[in-house]
């Protein structure tokens, strides 16, 4: 495989191969190892036309705790701004021999486009509305932390922006392929047409506490994304459809657990005490990460092998 574009694309063994190996990743900052010689003299290319902090980051961590060289493309300042094509910088960057190509960019399949012209391995960070691999599969792999290693049967209802999500897509897509129950709760104007016929959609938290989750996933609210005025204002949806301190206490009583893949938006998706609820799990998804990410670039590192030590 030289590519990770999308969920869909990933084979059952590719997809336990990638969380399987995240495992003994994440056991090495346990036991304080903060490098491995895994992919030295490799050079991983992070080209971000839109902004990131977790994902980004992440990936620089990730490849260098594996020993590759980290080049960070600044597209605000490269020749991207005097107008040069995503196919020209690659073209450019081609030449450079970089290993690993990780791409955001605003419009979706452009990751597919560019691993089509280059003979990097070209990971997709964020594509539109189209995906989020990576942020799936440290959902997934957190999820699996949380229920004991086995998510099937598990309910986790998606709540908010999910027309403009490429995590909703990807981590619901995810979700239930490894089993679990997938929901939805979100103002109509915020759903997609597209979505599967089996998933149940809900219009109130009151629909959403009879289906009884397990898990509640947030979306960020992506006012960058809103072509109409947003659901008539901020402070309308947080009512409707936020996670205002009643129905955290609700969520509480019934042992809920709460995600979000970041950035947060205090006072629209969630209030302030939702960060500190115990069962919030918004800072083990970064932690986990960064060990996903590692066993994402080992996958794909050319010449590799599903029986070759991790470390
Ligand atoms: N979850 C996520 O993609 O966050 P960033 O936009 O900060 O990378």
């Amino acid at each position: 495989r030289k590519d990770l574009l999308d969920i869909q694309s990933l084979t059952d063994e590719e997809l336990d191969f990638i969380l399987t190996n995240a495992v003994p990743f994440k056991n090495l900052f346990k036991r304080s190892v903060k490098k491995v010689p895994t992919l030295r003299g490799r050079t991983v290319l992070t080209l971000f036309y839109e902004p990131s902090t977790r994902t980004r980051s992440s990936f620089e961590v990730a490849a260098s705790r594996l020993s590759a060289d980290v080049v960070n493309f600044s597209v605000s300042t490269s020749s991207v701004v005097k107008g040069e094509s995503v196919l020209d910088t690659i073209s450019t960057l081609e030449a450079m021999r970089t290993d690993y190509v990780v791409v955001r960019h605003s419009n979706s399949g452009i990751p597919n486009l560019i691993a089509k012209n280059t003979t990097a391995s070209v990971i997709n960070a964020g594509d539109g509305f189209h995906a989020h691999p990576t942020q799936a599969l440290l959902d997934v792999f957190t999820l699996k932390e949380v229920f004991g290693g086995d998510v099937r049967g598990a309910r986790i209802a998606f709540i908010g922006d999910i027309q403009h999500s490429r995590v909703a897509r990807s981590t619901n897509l995810l979700c239930r392929r490894m089993g679990m129950h997938t929901a939805m709760l979100a103002p109509s104007s915020l759903i997609p047409r597209d979505l599967p016929q089996d998933i149940a959609v809900f219009g109130s938290w009151a629909e959403l506490y009879a289906w009884k989750p397990d898990v509640i996933y947030l979306l960020r609210v992506q006012m960058e994304r809103q072509n109409v005025p947003f659901f008539p204002s901020l402070g309308e949806y947080h009512r409707q459809f936020g996670m205002t301190d009643d129905r955290l206490a609700r969520v509480r009583d019934a042992g809920v657990w709460v995600m979000h893949p970041g950035p947060v938006n205090r006072g629209v998706e969630l209030t302030d005490n939702v960060m500190t609820y115990e069962r919030c799990l918004i800072d083990q998804q970064v932690e986990n990460g960064i060990a996903v990410r590692m066993s994402v670039l080992y996958w794909l590192k050319p010449g590799s092998a599903t029986e070759e030590a991790v470390v």
